[in-house]
């Protein structure tokens, strides 16, 4: 695991370094969607990060948000995300950062998450805690909603869905002490493991934007589970993360009717 951790590492800082140099430069940012772009530098560095992990573990398989690497029905899979807020990247609003994790027989078992421009490296393997730069961190005190700051995002589908977050956005935020929406949602489930937000909750994300997130919060104290309160799957598409203690109160404000 300590080899997967490494290079897992690497390549969040290879990544990273990409991101920085090209932050002012000319970039070509390319349309998925109405709102959902892509720009010349998440596929730098998605190739970067590909090369590097097929490099020393040519058998596994990768999932990586822009198609690259390849599928081989090995036991390990890595799941990628080059650049989680494409958005801010595209507009020089400095908070993206890349999120890399391997998944072995459907549990996520190592998890990297580095932000460049705060110069954070998250760790995480499973069972052995999280770290942000080599220091052991874990989640907020808070209890109550009332006194927590919550973290939420929209999925580039808000126009194509009424399951857009909106109704659930009104609700906590008139329940909470603040919100903050920052547009990455990798960045978001670091700040709930390290106790700057006391919750995160978002719909329609996909396994890249989560899979790291995941076992670093849970790993630093926290809890993850969809907003009924059951088991969190990467696949599926509601997670909610928290420090725990105010978990309960979340899912009931989560389920109730407006
Ligand atoms: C997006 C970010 C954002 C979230 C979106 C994601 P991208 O990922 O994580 O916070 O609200 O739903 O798609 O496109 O910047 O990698
Ligand atoms: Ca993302
Ligand atoms: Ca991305």
């Amino acid at each position: 695991m300590k080899d997967f951790l490494k290079i897992a590492e690497q390549a969040c800082r290879e990544s990273g370094q990409i991101q920085i140099q090209n932050l002012n430069q000319e970039r070509q940012i390319e349309y998925k969607g109405a709102i959902n772009l892509v720009t010349n530098v998440d596929k730098a560095c998605e190739k970067a990060i590909v090369d590097l992990i097929q490099g020393n573990f040519p058998d596994h398989d990768i999932l990586a948000e822009e198609g690259g690497g390849k599928r081989k029905d090995s036991p390990y899979k890595w799941i990628i995300d080059p650049l989680d807020g494409t958005t801010n990247y595209a507009h020089r609003y400095p908070l993206f950062c890349t999120s890399i994790a391997l998944e072995s027989q459907g549990e996520i078992v190592i998890a990297a998450v580095y932000e460049p421009n705060r110069q954070e490296m998250f760790l995480a393997e499973k069972g052995a805690g999280a770290t942000c730069n080599g220091k052991k961190i874990s989640v907020s005190s808070a209890s109550t909603v009332n006194e927590s700051m919550l973290a939420t995002g929209f999925a580039y589908n808000i126009r194509e869905t009424e399951d857009n977050n909106l109704n659930h956005f009104k609700k906590l935020v008139l329940s909470a002490q603040a919100l903050r929406r920052d547009g990455v949602a990798a960045a978001d489930l670091c700040d709930v493991a390290m106790g700057r937000f006391d919750g995160f909750w978002e719909l329609n994300l996909f396994p890249w934007d989560v899979a790291a997130g995941f076992l670093i919060v849970e790993e630093a104290g926290g809890r993850v589970t969809d907003f009924r309160g059951s088991k969190f799957e990467v696949y599926s598409k509601q997670i909610l993360a928290t420090n725990d203690h105010i978990h309960d109160e979340m899912i009931e404000i989560l389920m109730r009717e407006f």
